[in-house]
């Protein structure tokens, strides 16, 4: 049977799900069962759910957790994440309070404009493109002023037009490469309709348009977060050696990229899940901060450490295009109350919340690894998955748990305790 179908978008949730069931599952009962026990009984809320996206069928949860105590510019944030991996909140909470008592997170945002471009073939004299583009260009910014008007009155809109020449690179390959400021809006669809506009008032003849679009390589719109004590500070048994192997770890990350895509890993750990939080649009987040660690030709690691006259500080860079103002960030109920509980930040101070995030992630991480090791905290957390694996019940968890305070967990080790209860 041919499992090609058409208008499947246009069958009902039952039908979908019913099609689904029958030719790619053996047990259609359970499955059904399955994607209804997600759905929500509000069915306006579920309604709103199913609006986001297309074949919508149920639900998908990940778990929505807080992390206390995170002071940023002197001011304390619960911040709200949301992630599967077990340790992620544990550790953003461990390092906030750490910090709190340390002078917290000092951020600055260093640039917030973004980038679009019209791609665009062009066969002849260069000189005579110029010309062209001078006489238009005044055209080009009142071709999108129906556009612009409410950002120009929020302070953004389009700031510079430029005509770069990349034939170079791609015989007759020209681009219009437009930036933007988009205030407290993430920005892609305004910036995605002026960019459509602009490349509808450019096209001639002879210009012929590839493709218009907004770049999420945004490294003008960057922020910085630090944290900094004396090293004395530090605490533990030998808080030299610590801020010592410290910053071995993050010239390592610096100079290796093997090590440097798994360091930025974990900085991302806490930036994702509070980008998911907050409605944000995390592969945006993702691909952009990304790209920028490569920046020089290498991809390097997008924190830094610093020692100097017994001073340890440690920063981190990140370029985060965000919003807290439309997209989901007001749809989703559950972006709503995360932006409530910061606050209802503007996007710039969202960035600098974000960034403090990610730091302190990377902080844990790198602590970890270069005191206990990794698994130490990780499996601790993970304990209660392998558990629920097993199929263990409240008093074999409990007795488990108890078991393994204070010793380092592993899979085998957990199995080998349960077989032994049973
Ligand atoms: C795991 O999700 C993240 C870490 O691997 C990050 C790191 O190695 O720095 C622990």
């Amino acid at each position: 049977m041919s499992k090609v179908i058409s208008g499947f978008s246009k069958l009902s949730k039952q039908e979908k799900m019913d099609w689904l069931a029958e030719n790619y599952f053996n047990n259609e009962e359970a499955v059904v069962k399955t994607i209804q026990q997600y759905w929500n009984s509000d069915e306006q809320l579920q309604q709103l759910h199913d609006d986001f996206i297309e074949n919508t069928l149920t639900n998908f949860y990940l778990p929505f957790g807080v992390a206390p105590n995170f002071l940023i510019n002197k001011e304390t944030y619960v911040v709200p994440m949301v992630t599967e991996e077990s340790s992620v909140v544990a550790a953003a909470s461990l390092v906030a309070k750490f910090w709190s008592t340390r002078g917290g997170f000092k951020t600055t945002v260093l640039g917030t404009t973004k980038i679009g471009q019209v791609h665009f073939m062009y066969a002849g004299a260069s000189d005579d493109l110029i010309a062209y583009f001078n006489t238009k260009k005044s055209d080009l910014y009142a071709a999108t002023a129906s556009i612009t008007q409410n950002m120009e009155k929020r302070g953004g809109g389009i700031l510079e037009i430029e005509l770069v020449d990349k034939t170079d690179k791609l015989e007759h390959y020209y681009q219009l490469h437009i930036t933007f400021e988009t205030k407290d809006s993430m920005g892609a669809n305004f910036i995605n309709s002026c960019l459509e506009a602009v490349a509808n008032n450019f096209r001639n003849e002879q210009i012929e348009i590839v493709m218009s679009i907004l770049s999420n390589y945004v490294p003008n719109c960057l922020v910085r977060a630090e944290v900094s004590c004396p090293i004395a500070d530090l605490g533990g048994d030998d808080p030299y050696k610590f801020a010592d192997k410290f910053y071995q770890a993050v010239k390592i990350a610096s100079i290796e990229p093997y090590r440097a895509v798994t360091h930025n890993k974990g900085i991302m750990n806490g930036i994702d899940a509070v980008v998911l939080a907050t409605g944000n649009d995390f592969r945006a987040v993702e691909a952009g901060a990304h790209a920028y660690a490569s920046k020089e030709g290498q991809y390097k690691s997008l924190s830094f450490c610093e020692i100097d006259n017994g001073i340890f500080k440690f920063w981190l860079d990140v370029p985060l295009a965000l919003g807290t103002v439309g997209g989901l960030t007001s749809l989703h109920p559950m972006a709503k109350l995360s932006l409530e509980m910061l606050q209802n930040p503007s996007a710039k101070r969202l960035m600098e919340i974000i960034a403090a995030a990610g730091l302190a992630q990377n902080f844990a991480a790198l602590r970890a690894l270069t005191t206990k090791g990794i698994q130490h905290g990780h499996m601790k957390m993970h304990l209660q998955n392998i558990l629920n694996q097993l199929g263990a019940n409240a008093l074999q968890k409990e007795k488990i748990t108890n078991y393994f305070k204070g010793k380092t967990v592993s899979h085998s080790g957990v199995v080998a305790k349960f077989e032994e209860l049973k």
